[in-house]
């Protein structure tokens, strides 16, 4: 149970908050990629800018006293990181689990070897299509053959291999190819991400937004590809918000189970808070993880359900879904406070809906008109 504490600020504060069990480590937002769904913020941390070895080896002994036990190392491409290994054995030393979200650009056997024997425990591959040239135009970038290439090494290596394939309208009628990769590549999962919109996806919505149809296509091919794997290979799909009407339950819940580190060591409650306005975000280097999780205003800030108005307040989901996502409403509204669009409850979803029933063009890989992410500070 949470108890309700009004601080000196006026922020509500949490007694009693459980602790985060992941951490995202943006270790940079350097990539040689320019995918038109990145997440990142559109204001990039310059290289420069960045933790050092022994910072996020402090945030890593942190991480874990606080409970973390699973981290993301991710980026941009954490791959571009020279200290990686020594990255990946100061989070293992402090007994995290390593996950490594790569592109696979960068990734070679010398590497792979080094990583492991640090204490790497999976990779999670990103794969933009399953035809290599719709694939680089989606990536912007010469990439699939380093792709095909890190998985096979990742599979002799004996590590467990994910893809994660952001769908759109571009890749949303190759989602049997995609299976089909992800079968040949040896991945024990797929997860198929319908893209979220902030950052460089927000930019490009116009262009990425999928049809009706194309959803309940892929979903249908989904069930089917179940059925057949039958534990083969896991199909993760994160749902199209926008075109369900619902709420998504992000993160958890604000502050409620994972953290992100910006490359610069800004903690934020998800990937995408760098936007919101007034955050006041913490970082490592001038307070302890702990007070950042427990205390800081920008952690409580949209903690729990003091608040939300209506219709949240009042609703039977609030539990579930948490209100949704607090940068959507910002993004869309401009009140983080406000309901999530996406809900079909909310006052503002006719900002969503109408945006999925514009009549479009037929030819969804025409000429999509990417404004594709810079290659990084
Ligand atoms: Fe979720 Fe709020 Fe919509 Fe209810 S009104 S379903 S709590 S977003
Ligand atoms: Fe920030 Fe949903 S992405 S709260």
């Amino acid at each position: 149970m949470t108890e309700v504490v009004t601080g000196v600020s006026g922020v509500t504060r949490h007694s009693g908050v459980q602790p985060p069990w992941a951490l995202l480590a943006e270790l940079s937002h350097g990539c040689p990629l320019h995918c038109a769904y990145c997440s990142n913020p559109t204001e990039l941390v310059g290289r420069s800018e960045e933790l050092t070895t022994a910072q996020w080896a402090g945030v890593f002994r942190q991480a874990a006293d606080l409970g973390v036990v699973q981290s993301h190392l991710s980026g941009g491409e954490p791959l571009l990181r020279r200290d990686l290994t020594g990255i990946v054995a100061a989070a293992d030393g402090a007994g995290i689990h390593t996950q490594l979200v790569t592109s696979g650009v960068g990734l070679h056997e010398k590497r792979l070897a080094a990583l492991t024997a640090a204490g790497l425990r999976s990779v999670q591959l990103s794969v933009q299509h399953a035809d290599p040239r719709a694939s680089e135009l989606i990536a912007g970038a010469r990439s699939f053959a380093a792709k095909e290439r890190a998985a096979r090494l990742v599979r002799e290596a004996e590590l467990p291999l994910g893809l994660n394939v952001v769908l759109h309208r571009a890749n949303l009628d190759a989602l049997d190819d995609l299976v089909e990769l992800g079968l040949a590549w040896g991945a024990e999962r797929i997860e198929l991400a319908n893209t979220q919109f902030y950052g460089w996806a927000l930019r490009n919505r116009e262009a990425l937004m999928p049809d009706r149809e194309q959803i309940a296509r892929a979903r249908e091919g989904v069930e089917r590809w179940r059925g057949r794997l039958a534990g083969r290979m896991e199909l993760v799909w994160v749902v199209p918000d926008y075109i369900d009407g619902t709420a998504k339950p992000c993160m958890g819940g604000w502050g409620a189970l994972s953290l992100t580190v910006a490359p610069d060591g800004t903690v934020y409650p998800c990937p995408a808070a760098a936007a919101l306005p007034g955050l006041d975000a913490p970082n490592v280097k001038d307070h302890r993880l702990e007070w950042i999780w427990r205390e800081s205003k920008t952690f409580n800030l949209y903690r729990g359900e003091e608040w939300m108005g209506d219709p949240c307040r009042g609703c039977e989901l609030r539990t579930k879904d948490f209100g949704g996502c607090r940068c959507q409403a910002y993004a869309l509204t401009g009140d983080a406070t406000r309901t999530d669009p996406a809900c079909h409850l909310s006052p503002d979803h006719a900002l969503v809906r109408d945006l999925v029933d514009r009549p479009r063009l037929p030819e969804p890989m025409a000429a999509p008109a990417y404004a594709y992410r810079k290659e990084g500070p």
